[in-house]
């Protein structure tokens, strides 16, 4: 029954004359409703703890646009959070964590299985979503990459180069080794009871997986993220993992087998003509839309739509965004991107 949502079908590889649509950070600043929703919650983290809000703001999209899917309403900082950092976010500014670079620290998180206890709101949310979303609209389950969520664990904020992160890693590898183990073993345990509470799709996001050079691109990148995927699929078969090594450029080519991943999220680096050549070829391609567009909308916005629903016409392809939309977007781009890919 569900096999017939556009995106599921889309995931297991068939062409549609019109490709399915959502968009990353869908829920978001950008819309009036998001940001009555999120000062009623009080703050971004009691909103993402409120099953009853989160999953209002996760319908929000859903309601004015009718996207294809919906992505559950959470953040990849929840993870350090539930292994016992400290997390809190500065306005204006981003996110802050407690960091960890030495053994000790390592040792002090929690066992992986004690994240259930923090992490449990987000499971009734996903329940909430399964059971209020329409028939077609598919729910999509999340969290970060073990590297991405590992270098703000380090670095204990965003960093433009992520250069704690690789500090430790060349100075202190055993370290580094086990924060990523961690992340690795309690990031299956949560998406596999967010499959359980009703997600149908789980993405894990590599945002930062475009500071890893040579080697290390497939030890801290690709290898967690197949690991992360094979765990998944053993325990839930079936389930279509999607995976974002954003910024992987040419290393977009292989992602799929790599990883294991059905469909590789493709960022605004790499041209939808040659993600058609080189790594739509191998299965299920989502993007990859400049978000500035939604800012900027009008013919270029259009054209480039159209450009990008032309050159993956020919394989198996959810249309998105090549990162998250912007708090600065006008909501009436956003629909005039979703006319134009459903219209023509
Ligand atoms: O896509 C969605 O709509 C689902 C929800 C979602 C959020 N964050 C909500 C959010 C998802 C999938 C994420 C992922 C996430 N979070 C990533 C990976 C994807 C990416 O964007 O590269 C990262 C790196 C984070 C960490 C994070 N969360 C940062 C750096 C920030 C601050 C930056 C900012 O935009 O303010 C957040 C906050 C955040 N996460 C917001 C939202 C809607 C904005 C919070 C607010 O309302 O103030």
């Amino acid at each position: 029954m569900s096999k017939d949502k556009t995106i599921l079908r889309a995931l297991a590889g068939e062409t549609l004359p019109t490709p399915p649509i959502w968009m990353m950070r869908q829920a978001g600043r950008y819309l009036p409703e998001y940001k009555a929703t999120r000062a009623q919650a009080g703050d971004f983290l009691s909103l993402c703890y409120n099953p009853e809000l989160a999953a209002e703001v996760t319908f929000q999209p859903i309601r004015r646009y009718g996207f294809d899917a919906a992505i559950l309403f959470a953040d990849i900082l929840l993870i350090p959070q539930a292994l016992g950092a400290d997390l809190w976010f500065v306005t204006g500014e981003g996110p802050r964590l407690s960091t960890i670079t030495t053994q000790a620290e390592v040792d002090a998180l929690k066992p992986v299985d004690a994240i259930h206890d923090t992490l449990s709101p987000i499971y009734e949310t996903v329940k909430i979503l399964s059971k209020g979303l329409p028939e077609e609209t598919t729910l999509i389950g999340f969290a970060g990459a073990p590297w991405t969520v590992a270098t703000y664990m380090i670095a204990g904020q965003g960093t433009p180069d992520q250069g704690p992160a690789h500090a430790l890693k060349a100075e202190n590898r055993p370290v580094f080794d086990a924060v990523m183990d961690r992340v690795t073993e309690a990031t299956v345990l949560y998406l596999s009871e967010q499959i359980k509470a009703g997600a149908e799709v789980v993405k894990i996001f590599d945002s930062w997986a475009g500071s890893l050079q040579g080697a290390d691109f497939e030890q801290y990148s690709l290898k967690p993220m197949q690991r992360i995927t094979a765990e998944i699929k053993a325990l839930h078969p079936g389930v279509p993992v999607i995976a974002f090594p954003r910024g992987a450029g040419e290393r977009y080519k292989g992602a799929h087998a790599a990883i294991g991943a059905d469909c590789i999220a493709i960022d605004d680096g790499i041209t939808a003509e040659w993600a058609a050549a080189h790594v739509q070829t191998a299965g299920c391609v989502q993007g990859n839309l400049k978000s500035s567009h939604m800012v900027t909308g009008g013919d270029t916005l259009v054209s480039e739509t159209r450009r990008i629903v032309d050159a993956l016409s020919n394989g198996p392809h959810i249309f998105n965004l090549g990162h998250g939309i912007t708090p600065d977007a006008d909501p009436e781009n956003v629909q005039l991107m979703i006319d134009t890919v459903r219209g023509g």
